[in-house]
């Protein structure tokens, strides 16, 4: 069986569109098979955006690690003007990611498959994660603390995983470097916010 975060191209594509609304913002994002959270929008994504949202940043420069079809990265930039790079080792995700992106004239950034930090030369204000699990902690951790050498000196990581996926001791590993905060919590979802430094 494949897993969402392999290059599976001999899997038929079955585009759907996928509605999301926030305050008076209306969004579609295309999908297919192949992505994760193909037909529907993740909770925990959406639970992470919308508290991302709160903290009212805006004209930030933000990158999107593990961003699938862009739901979170074109969300950020189209609502907060910031600048969002969006990474994802998967193609077919970084496909629909770009054409997801043409549907908003005033989205500014780009998207470009990368495993992990390996195509990513810049340093942001702000990097933010739904992380893939399935991949092991080994690579859940390159993403997660990898993070700190792409953030600015004040930068921030926002993620979100769920309490039964190993969350807390997620939390115990990265907070002997750095205070990690929960900032909200939902369903079994934690959203975490860590400062670089
Ligand atoms: C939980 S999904 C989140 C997708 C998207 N951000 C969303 O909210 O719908 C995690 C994403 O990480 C991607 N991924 C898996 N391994 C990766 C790696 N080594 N480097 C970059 N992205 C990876 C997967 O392809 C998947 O799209």
């Amino acid at each position: 069986m494949s897993h969402y975060f392999e290059n599976d191209t001999d899997l038929k594509s079955n585009i759907r569109e996928l509605k999301y609304a926030y305050n008076s913002s209306f969004f579609t994002f295309l999908s297919d098979n192949g992505v994760f959270s193909k037909k529907g929008i993740d909770y925990g994504s959406r639970l992470l955006l919308e508290t991302y949202l709160k903290e009212n940043k805006t004209n930030v420069n933000v990158l999107d690690i593990g961003c699938g079809y862009g739901f979170i990265g074109i969300v950020i930039s189209v609502l907060t003007n910031s600048y969002v790079d969006m990474v994802d080792i998967n193609k077919r995700a970084v496909h629909l990611t770009k054409r997801n992106i043409k549907k908003y004239d005033n989205f500014k950034g780009n998207a470009f498959v990368s495993d992990a930090y390996s195509e990513v030369k810049d340093k942001y204000d702000v990097i933010i994660t739904n992380p893939p699990i399935r991949v092991g902690k080994e690579k859940l951790l390159e993403i997660l603390n990898g993070a700190f050498d792409h953030l600015n000196s004040d930068g921030y990581l926002y993620f979100v995983i769920r309490k039964n996926q190993g969350a807390l001791s997620i939390k115990k590993i990265l907070e002997v470097d750095r205070k990690v905060e929960i900032i909200n919590r939902d369903k079994g979802y934690l959203i975490f916010k860590v400062k670089n430094n």
